[in-house]
C-alpha cells in the first residue's frame, strides 16, 4: 500500500484530482470502452471535486465516457434533501461536468426493495467489467463507505445499520440533531471496493489520525475496515500532515522518503 503525505488538504486535493484526471485520460475511453470510477461523498473529496471541475473547465479532462458508482446513500432520505448523497454529488460534481446523466449510478435508498437495489448495483458493476479506480474517504472509526467496524471484509452492497459515532459525526449535516440522521444506509461492501482494480483513499485532518495509524501500522482488522487495503494489489492512501499525527515518526519519514519524487510534481494529466 502506498502512503502519500501532503503538507495540507489543499495540496492533497489538487494532487488527487490530477491523479484521477490522469488515470481517465491515459485509459483513452470511448463510447464502447468506458472508464468506471467509484466515488465518495463527505468533506474529504470536496477539494478534489473542485479541482476536477476546474480541470474539466480548462478542457483537460472529459467525463463523457466515464461511468460512476457512488459508495453509499442513506435509506429513506429524499434525493433532494441537502444531506442526501444524490444532492451532494449533483452540487459538488455532476452538474459542473460533462458526464451523461445515464452514466451516473447512486444507490437508491428509497427503493421499494432495498435488497434488490443492492444486488442490481453489484450486477451492473460486474456487467461494466468492474471498477477501475475507486476513490474513497474514511470515517474517524476507519469505515470505508458505510462499512462500520465489524463489517465483513468480504461484504457486498447491502443495507447497513449506522453506529452511534457515525450518526453523531454526520449530524452536522442534519441541523446538529442526531435524531434526524437516518439509522440505516445502503453501501457498497468492503469486498466490492476490494474488487476494484485500484483504490485511492483520501485521509485528511487529525480527526482521522487514529484510523490512519490503525490502517498503516497495525494488522488487517474488521474493526477498522480501511485496514483491508493492506491486502489490495494496488491501493494508495493520500493524506495530509494533520492525519499523520498518530503515526510513528519513522513511518512518516519512510513514506515521505520513498514517495518524495511523486509529490514534487503533480501527476500528469
Ligand atoms: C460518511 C460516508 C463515508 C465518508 C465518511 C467521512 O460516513 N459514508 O463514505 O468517507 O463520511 O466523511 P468526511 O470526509 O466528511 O470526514
Amino acid at each position: 500500500m502506498r502512503i502519500i503525505i501532503h503538507e495540507n488538504y489543499s495540496a492533497l486535493s489538487k494532487w488527487v484530482a490530477y491523479y484521477v484526471a490522469g488515470r481517465i485520460n491515459s485509459f483513452k475511453s470511448t463510447e464502447n470502452k468506458l472508464f468506471v470510477l467509484g466515488l465518495p461523498t463527505g468533506s474529504s473529496p470536496i477539494g478534489t471535486y473542485e479541482h476536477l471541475v476546474d480541470l474539466h473547465e480548462h478542457g483537460k479532462v472529459s467525463f463523457e465516457n466515464v461511468v460512476t458508482f457512488n459508495m453509499d446513500e442513506y435509506v429513506n432520505l429524499p434525493e433532494d434533501h441537502p444531506a442526501s448523497y444524490h444532492y451532494f454529488m449533483q452540487h459538488h460534481l455532476f452538474s459542473h461536468i460533462d458526464i451523461p446523466p445515464e452514466n451516473v449510478n447512486i444507490l437508491n435508498g428509497n427503493a421499494v426493495d432495498l435488497e434488490k437495489e443492492c444486488d442490481e448495483y453489484e450486477r451492473k458493476i460486474k456487467e461494466l467489467g468492474g471498477i477501475r479506480l475507486f476513490l474513497g474517504g474514511i470515517g474517524a472509526d476507519g469505515h470505508i463507505a458505510f462499512n462500520e467496524p465489524g463489517s465483513s471484509l468480504s461484504s457486498r452492497t447491502r443495507v447497513k445499520t449506522l453506529n452511534y459515532d457515525t450518526k453523531l459525526e454526520n449530524s452536522r449535516f442534519f441541523d446538529n440533531d442526531i435524531s434526524n440522521v437516518p439509522g440505516t444506509a445502503l453501501t457498497v461492501g468492503v469486498g466490492t471496493v476490494m474488487d476494484s482494480e485500484e483504490i485511492l483513499i483520501i485521509v485528511s485532518g487529525h480527526k482521522k489520525a487514529r484510523a490512519l495509524q490503525m490502517a498503516v501500522e497495525e494488522g488487517v482488522s474488521h474493526m477498522w475496515t480501511v485496514s483491508v487495503l493492506q491486502l489490495h494489489k494496488k491501493s494508495m492512501i493520500v493524506c495530509d500532515e494533520d492525519a499523520t499525527e498518530e503515526l510513528k515518526v519513522g513511518t512518516v519519514k519512510y513514506f515521505k522518503d520513498i514517495e518524495q519524487d511523486n509529490i514534487k510534481h503533480l501527476p500528469e494529466v
